[in-house]
């Protein structure tokens, strides 16, 4: 068959599966889920700290694709604090475990079928900029896309969005202001950069960490940027969170390993959390005075 032919059933197929995958997720939220949480390496205990949560392992999400091998399973953590319908993923898909863009970018899609409309996305990433050191949490304010992919590349399914999405803002203004407040008001300190995604798995040489800082990267890491660009063709507001787990190659004493990343990660889990529990709150009561703005709040 020829491809020309193969794009609409495709797009037909897709459209199915997020129906699917919707549906198994819509049995387990009581409250409409509006925002999404994407936690990266080592944040995933981020989402334990939410009240009530009930669990769903993506093994039992139809259309999900099967975690990679060092994956630990992969578990939406689905919530409703404060009233607002937030659902956490514990565990992303990697482009560097094998998945193709669609799988990694997947979950996003599922998530604005259910009527997800601000994706926060957060990882672990080395820090470029030299005066950024382990621990340290960033707030994204743009990327550079290095990976050398790109998830809406092929025929464009416009019920999904746009043909040519708009990067200008990608990561929301209103949502950083509101993350700057949060962390102000958490008395966490928040740097802020551009986070540059290369594919991995390696890390990164020291010629290519100078490089990035030449092209005007803070940090670097292997993910996000994937879900912050199908989130805006999506038409999602993206706040995204970046924890700095290691001085980027180079530029610290010691080789770069994972183990180490994941340690950094839960140093800072503390602070991550209290900054996250606080966006959360915000957003919720800026929900609320949307639906008293329409006349339709509920509460007193
Ligand atoms: N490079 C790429 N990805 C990462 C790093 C890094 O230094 N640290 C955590 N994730």
């Amino acid at each position: 068959m020829v491809l020309l032919l193969d794009a609409p059933v495709d797009a037909i197929a897709l459209s199915r599966r997020l129906t699917d995958s919707a549906a198994a997720i819509r049995a387990v939220c009581q409250t409409p889920a509006r925002v999404g949480l994407i936690l990266g390496s080592g944040l995933g205990a981020v989402a334990d700290a939410l009240p009530d949560v009930r669990r769903l392992p993506f093994a039992h999400i139809p259309h999900f694709a099967p975690m990679g091998v060092e994956g630990h399973g992969g578990v939406m953590a689905i919530a409703a604090p404060g009233g607002l319908g937030v659902i956490a993923l514990q565990g992303r898909y990697h482009y560097y475990e094998g998945h193709d863009m669609a799988a990694v970018t997947y979950p996003v899609r599922v998530l604005r079928a259910l009527g997800v409309t601000t994706l926060i996305l957060t990882n672990a990433a080395g820090g470029v900029n030299p005066a950024f050191g382990p621990g340290d949490l960033m707030l994204m304010v743009d990327h550079l896309n290095l990976m050398g992919v790109h998830p809406l590349r092929g025929p464009n399914d416009a019920t999904l969005g746009p043909r040519f999405p708009d990067m200008t803002g990608a990561y929301d203004p209103v949502l950083r202001q509101m993350a700057r407040e949060a962390a102000q008001a958490t008395g966490v300190s928040l740097k802020e950069g551009v986070y540059a995604a290369l594919s991995g798995p390696s890390y990164e040489t020291p010629a290519e960490v100078r490089m990035l800082r030449t092209l005007g990267a803070d940090a670097v890491g292997m993910s996000t940027v994937p879900e912050a660009l199908v989130a805006r063709h999506a038409g999602m507001r993206v706040l995204g969170l970046s924890c700095i787990c290691n001085a980027a190659a180079g530029l610290g004493d010691a080789p770069l390993s994972h183990e180490d990343v994941l340690a950094a990660g839960e140093r800072a889990k503390p602070r991550f959390q209290a900054l996250l529990l606080t966006i959360l709150q915000r957003l919720a009561a800026e929900a609320d005075a949307a639906m008293d703005s329409k006349g339709l709040k509920i509460s007193p």
